[in-house]
């Protein structure tokens, strides 16, 4: 390994362990196999594996509430309007929003940012305005404001990151002027690890006035969230990612903000009355969630986060930040292995190319030993032309990953190893 900080493996033992074991065992897919090997699950950024909580609610929610929402005067109606509600303050209380009217139903990250793009960009973005984005943001936080930018005649501009993935604050401040309208920002990089200063951005930003947005997909799964101690204007979530069910996902945004903001999307249940001359929308949030919702989606997002707010969160930091020193210690053992993102704030990831093998033959092999890790750009393809490689393999940790998990990686990558040599 050149150039790569090494990462101290703390002791075990020094602190109360979390029981991965026990965890695991709440996961029914974590207990299969994949080609006769037992499954390794290390593609945790792409998506999480759901606990029996989460799959039972959906399966309760279809088999005994399902009904559409806020429509119905019946019984069952209620109970599922009710269910769906409740599911609403569990994300409004895992975000510390201030208020449920704060708290948008979106399909995920993707639609959370497009949503404000298409919104408030379209509606305050002027020829010449500018909006930040980081070097190390996902597609999902480049591309719609391109899209936005390039209809109003506005510029993105890039704050800059080092050679460990961490982005350079000076130059952000550098980057802050009367042109810049919006800050998009993810919390923490999907392809790297980092996790960025949020708070601090923000402190920035709101002094020159302008407003944030964090993408917080993989945030979601790792961190304690408090939008309002960020101060966030917005923040997207996944819930895929954090144990929940693909789908769905939630757009945090001020109250001020949203009602300022025209519709996303027209249809049912967005309108408080139409008439063809006019129509007049519905208060917050309903106003941004045209149409039926994904209602078992939002449901088992609310189990998954009651699964999480189940956890001792000082034993699932304590437990990833093992694992993350772990692996990358191990990892970087591997001869010819270079990793790519070595902040020094991480949570999650270890990326790394391999001298001489393609990512893809890297993932391919682990693969017949029953590990799956991601290979490819991860959705970030200028953090690759940053490091100068077509593609990384990434592993990516949740607190039900172990030791053993990445030993099974290692082992696997030896084998990679034996066949290139
Ligand atoms: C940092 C980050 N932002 C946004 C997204 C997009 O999330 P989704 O596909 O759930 O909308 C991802 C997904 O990988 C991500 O890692």
């Amino acid at each position: 390994m050149t150039g790569v900080r090494q990462v101290p493996v703390p002791a075990s033992g020094s602190r109360p362990a979390l029981d991965a074991a026990r965890l695991r065992a709440d996961f029914p897919i974590l207990a299969t196999s994949v080609g006769g090997k037992p499954l390794v699950y290390l593609d945790n950024a792409a998506t999480s594996q759901k606990p029996r909580s989460v799959i039972e609610r959906i399966q309760r929610y279809y088999s005994t509430e399902n009904a559409n929402v806020h429509r119905g005067v019946y019984q069952l109606s209620e109970r599922a309007t009710a269910a769906y509600e409740a599911a609403r303050e569990k994300a409004r209380a895992f975000l510390n929003a201030a208020s449920t009217r704060e708290i948008v139903f979106v399909r995920g990250t993707t639609e959370g940012v497009n949503l404000v793009a298409a919104s408030w960009g379209r509606h305050q973005l002027r020829a010449g305005d500018e909006v930040l984005v980081s070097a190390m943001e996902h597609h999902s936080n480049i591309v719609p404001w391109q899209l936005v930018c390039e209809e109003r005649g506005a510029l993105l501009r890039v704050i800059p990151m080092n050679r460990r993935g961490e982005l350079l604050l000076d130059e952000f401040e550098r980057l802050l002027s009367d042109r810049t309208k919006l800050v998009a920002v993810a919390h923490v990089s999907n392809s790297l690890g980092t996790v960025n200063p949020v708070a601090a951005l923000t402190r920035l930003a709101h002094a020159r006035g302008v407003p944030v947005l964090v993408d917080g997909a993989q945030a979601a799964p790792h961190l304690r969230i408090d939008v309002q101690g960020l101060d966030a204007d917005f923040y997207t979530i996944s819930g895929h990612k954090m144990f929940g069910p693909t789908g769905i996902g939630v757009l945090y945004g001020k109250a001020a903000r949203l009602d300022a903001m025209p519709p996303y999307q027209g249809g049912g249940d967005m309108i408080k009355t139409v008439s063809f001359a006019r129509t007049t929308y519905a208060d917050l949030p309903s106003k941004f969630e045209a149409g039926t919702p994904h209602i078992a989606g939002a449901i088992g997002l609310g189990a998954a986060i009651d699964y999480l707010a189940a956890l001792d969160w000082d034993q699932v930091s304590a437990h990833e930040a093992d694992l993350l020193a772990y692996a990358t210690s191990r990892v970087s053992d591997v001869p010819g292995v270079r990793l790519v993102g070595t902040a020094a704030d991480k949570v999650g990831v270890v990326s790394f190319v391999l001298d001489g093998v393609h990512a893809h033959d890297v993932g391919t092999i682990v693969d017949q030993e029953g590990v799956a890790i991601r290979t490819g750009h991860h959705c970030t393809q200028p953090v690759m032309e940053f490091f100068g490689v077509p593609a990384t393999a990434r592993a990516s940790f949740a607190f039900y990953n172990t030791r053993a998990d990445v030993d099974a990686l290692v082992g696997a990558l030896q084998r990679v190893r034996g066949i290139f040599a």
